[in-house]
């Protein structure tokens, strides 16, 4: 799948959160049109058990409504205003289901779904989302990505074709992920973020044949030096400046 796409890859985080309210429909679809190779989204289940697309653990940032995301059905959520809290311009945006994103998208570009049932470990998001893309045979376009290890395995065991990124936090509490945790575990990419990488440490894991993908590289220092480091991949807040930054789409 990465040999469709130039290094390092560049994966528009939330879709185009600089310029569009994050996870929404409207922030993907500006995320492509902007030259991202793909976007990064954040898979949560709702309370009836739908896969939907949003960040926090509730919805008071992100939307006009109160509360934690597993107290609410698919109806309740779908009558928020995910776009407002931004800009009045995007007024009647809603929390997207995951197909919806992925209909959006088409085939042609990269999805990093980074399950993100954090609060809610047991809840059964990994093969929740497994189902969907089987249902959907777009395995093809897909990354996985979580801090958790345990949905990484859920989704070995399930759709094994499809590469996992072990997510790092910054600092002391991502040593483990970058060190251990990565090295013997089951994954095909490291996502660092970019306070806690060196050159030194992507030969490491280019040494074993694994990818890096850091986050979140916004300015075009930050880009070009990640470039020059050989990173396979950045997430970014601003695909646009990422694509100027390297010099690509014209
Ligand atoms: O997946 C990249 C990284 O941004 C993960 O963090 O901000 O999406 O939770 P976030």
């Amino acid at each position: 799948m990465f040999e469709n796409f130039p290094t390092p890859i560049i994966l528009a985080h939330r879709g185009d959160l600089a310029h569009a309210p994050e996870n929404t429909l409207a922030s993907f679809a500006q995320a492509l049109q902007k030259g991202a190779d793909g976007v990064e989204l954040d898979a949560k289940l709702t309370s009836d058990g739908h896969v939907i697309v949003i960040h926090d653990s509730t919805v008071d940032r992100t939307t006009n409504g109160k509360g934690r995301i597993q107290s609410h059905s698919l109806e309740s959520i779908r009558q928020l205003d995910a776009g407002t809290w931004f800009n009045e311009k995007f007024s009647g945006e809603k929390v997207p289901l995951l197909e919806e994103v992925f209909e959006l998208i088409g085939r042609d570009k990269l999805i990093n779904i980074e399950l993100t049932n954090y609060a809610t470990p047991r809840d059964g998001l990994a093969l929740k989302v497994c189902e969907l893309i089987k249902r959907h045979n777009n395995q093809k376009q897909i990354i996985f990505s979580s801090f958790f290890p345990s949905n990484l395995k859920i989704a070995a065991n399930t759709l094994p074709e499809i590469p996992r990124g072990l997510l790092a936090m910054p600092g002391w509490m991502g040593v483990w992920a970058r060190s251990f945790g990565f090295m013997f575990g089951d994954y095909q990419a490291l996502h660092p973020h970019i306070s806690s990488i060196s050159q030194q440490q992507v030969q490491r894991v280019h040494r074993i044949k694994r990818r890096v993908h850091v986050w979140t590289a916004n300015t075009p220092t930050e880009i070009n030096q990640l470039k020059e480091w050989g990173v396979d991949g950045i997430f970014t807040d601003d695909p646009q400046t990422a694509v100027r930054a390297l010099g690509r789409g014209g």
